[in-house]
C-alpha cells in the first residue's frame, strides 16, 4: 500500500477540535491536569511526546507519570495509557494500572481515562477492556493517534464513550505538536510499522506495514533540533534498514545508509554530536551502512543487532531469514570495519521447538560474540501469531532454567566487558542526577554504556546535556562508575 501523508483537510479538522477542547478547558476554574503513562519501546515513548504536545495545545498541564495519575494529591483530569503488547507481562501491567483506577471516578467524577497504543490494535483486547473496564472512556489505536483532539472532544464535550479503532493504515501524520521530554536528546521516527512477520512477533499486526517518512520532512525536523541545541538524536523504526522501500516517488526511494549520511552532512558542525539508530534487522544491514557508520564521527560506535537465537533451525522457525553463520560473519565484518564498536542484542529463550541442543547453540554464540549487552526474554505466545499456534511449546520449567543460564552467562560477559573499561577515560553526555545515588551524576558513553560519576562542585542542572571526560574507576554489570575530569562547556 502506498504511504500517504494525513491530508491537510484532516489536519484542519483536528486543529478545529483542538481549539474546541482548548476553549472548553479555558473555561474551567483550575487548569486541567493530564498524565500519560507510557509502556514499551522508544517508539511509544516518542508517540507519547506527540500526545503530550497535542494535550498541551489543548490547555492541559502535563504532570509526570510517577504519581499514579495523581496531581497535588488529587486525580488528574485525564489519564492516558499508551500501551505495549510485545509480551504478556506488558499487557498484564497495563490491565493492573487501569483496574486500579476503577473507583477513581467516585473521587473525581470528571476524570477521563483513555487507552491507546499497541494493545488496542488487538480486537480481543478491546473487547476485554469494554467488558471488564467500564471506567475507560476513550479507546483508540496506533494509526489514529493524530485524532486525539477529536476523540477527546467526543468524550469531554459530548460525554460519549469513544472507541475508535484504526481503519486506515498506511498514513503518516506530519507536523503534530511535540512536547519532548528532553531539551538535549531527541527521538526521530523515520518509519512506522514492520513487514517482517517474525513468527513470534505481534508488531506487524498492531503497527501495520512499513511506512517511511519523506526524507525532506525527516531532515527538516533534525535540522530544527540541531539548531535548537539538541546534542543526541536516535532515528527510530522497527527495522530502520528497510527505510525508503515503500516510498512511491523514485527520487525519494533511497536507502537508510543514504539517509543517515545526509543527516550527518546536514548537521556537521552543529550542536548535534551523536546520532544513533534502532532497530537494525541483520538480514537488511548493508555494507553501505557499515561504511557510513565508519565514515562519520557523529554516528555513534554502537549498534543494536537482535539475533534472537543462535540456532539456524530456530531462526528458520522464527522466519528471521538469516543463519547463525550469516549473523556471525556480519558481526565480524562490522567489528573489522569499526573496531571497538559496542554491540548489543536481543535473545528469546523457549521459542516453540527449541531443544537443549538449540539452546546450547545460543549459549555458544553468546560466548563467542561477547555482546556488551543483551536483552533476554522468555518467549511469550501472542494471539494471532504463527508461533502461538505451534504445538511444540516448551515446558515452563525448561524455559526458566534456560533463561537463568543465559542470563548468568551474559551478565558475566557484560561485567567483564565493563571491567575492561576501567582505567580509561570516556566522553560522557550527562543526563542529570543518578537515580541510584543522588550525590552522583549519570550519563552515557558513545557506546551507550551508562556511567554514574562524581563531579565536584558541579550542579546537575548545569551539567545536563553537557559533555564531560570521565575517568572510569569501577565496573558493574549494567553500568560504569567514575569521576569527571573536565567539562566541555562549563
Ligand atoms: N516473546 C518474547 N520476546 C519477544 N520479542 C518480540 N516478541 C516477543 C515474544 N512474543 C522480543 C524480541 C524483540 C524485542 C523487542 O522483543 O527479542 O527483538
Ligand atoms: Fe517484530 Fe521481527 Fe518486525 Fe522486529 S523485525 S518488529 S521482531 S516482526
Amino acid at each position: 500500500m502506498a504511504t500517504r501523508i494525513v491530508s491537510q483537510e484532516e489536519r484542519e479538522k483536528q486543529n478545529y477540535y483542538m481549539q474546541c477542547v482548548r476553549d472548553f478547558n479555558s473555561g474551567r476554574a483550575v487548569r486541567p491536569a493530564a498524565c500519560i503513562k507510557t509502556f514499551g519501546c522508544q517508539m511509544n515513548e516518542h508517540d507519547s511526546e506527540k500526545l503530550a504536545g497535542m494535550l498541551e495545545r489543548m490547555g492541559y498541564e502535563l504532570v509526570p507519570d510517577e504519581t499514579a495519575g495523581k496531581y497535588e494529591g488529587r486525580f488528574c483530569d485525564l489519564i492516558l495509557f499508551n500501551t505495549c503488547c510485545i509480551r504478556e507481562n506488558a499487557e498484564e501491567k497495563v490491565f493492573g494500572h487501569i483496574g486500579a483506577l476503577k473507583g477513581a471516578k467516585r473521587e473525581k467524577p470528571e476524570l477521563l481515562t483513555a487507552v491507546c497504543g499497541c494493545m488496542t490494535e488487538q480486537p480481543h483486547v478491546v473487547e476485554e477492556i469494554k467488558r471488564k473496564y467500564q471506567n475507560v472512556d476513550i479507546i483508540f489505536g496506533t494509526h489514529n493517534l493524530h485524532r486525539l483532539p477529536e476523540f477527546l472532544y467526543g468524550a469531554l464535550i459530548d460525554g460519549r464513550r469513544v472507541c475508535e479503532l484504526s481503519h486506515t493504515e498506511g498514513e503518516v501524520a506530519e507536523g503534530l505538536p511535540v512536547k519532548r521530554a528532553s531539551a538535549w536528546k531527541a527521538w526521530v521516527t523515520i518509519m512506522y510499522g514492520c513487514n517482517n512477520f517474525c513468527t513470534y512477533c505481534i508488531v506487524p499486526y498492531v503497527r501495520g506495514r512499513e511506512r517511511s517518512r519523506r526524507r525532506s520532512n525527516i531532515l527538516q525536523e533534525i535540522e530544527e533540533l540541531a539548531a535548537g541545541g539538541v546534542r543526541e538524536i536516535t532515528l527510530l523504526g522497527q527495522n530502520v534498514n528497510s527505510y525508503g522501500r515503500d516510498l512511491e516517488e523514485p527520487e525519494q526511494r533511497e536507502s537508510f545508509a543514504a539517509l543517515l549520511s545526509a543527516v550527518c552532512e546536514r548537521t556537521a558542525g552543529s550542536s548535534l554530536r551523536r546520532i544513533r539508530f534502532m532497530t537494525s534487522h541483520p538480514k537488511d544491514l548493508s555494507e553501505e551502512l557499515i561504511e557510513v557508520m565508519a565514515k562519520y564521527p557523529s554516528v555513534c560506535n554502537q549498534l543494536h543487532l537482535p539475533v534472537q537465537s543462535g540456532s539456524t533451525e530456530i531462526l528458520r522457525r522464527m522466519n528471521r531469514r538469516y543463519t547463525r553463520e550469516q549473523y556471525i560473519s556480519l558481526v565480524e565484518k562490522i567489528r573489522d570495519r569499526i573496531p571497538g564498536i559496542t554491540l548489543s542484542t536481543d535473545l528469546i529463550t523457549g521459542f516453540p521447538g527449541e531443544t537443549e541442543e538449540d539452546f546450547r547453540e545460543t549459549l555458544e554464540l553468546v560466548r563467542m560474540l561477547r555482546f556488551d549487552m543483551a536483552y533476554t526474554f522468555i518467549y511469550s505466545p501472542r494471539v494471532g501469531t504463527p508461533a502461538a499456534a505451534d504445538p511444540d511449546q516448551v515446558a515452563e520449567e525448561l524455559v526458566k532454567d534456560r533463561f537463568s543460564r543465559l542470563l548468568e552467562l551474559q551478565n558475566a560477559i557484560s561485567r567483564e566487558k565493563n571491567e575492561a573499561c576501567t582505567g580509561k577515560t570516556f566522553e560522557v553526555l550527562c543526563e542529570g542526577v543518578s537515580r541510584t545515588n543522588p550525590a552522583r551524576l549519570t550519563g552515557r558513553t558513545e557506546g551507550n554504556k551508562i556511567v554514574n560519576f562524581t563531579a565536584d562542585g558541579i550542579c546537575a542542572a548545569d551539567a545536563e546535556g553537557k559533555f564531560a571526560k570521565v575517568y572510569i574507576d569501577a565496573a558493574q554489570t549494567w553500568s560504569l562508575e567514575g569521576r569527571a575530569l573536565e567539562w566541555e562547556e562549563l
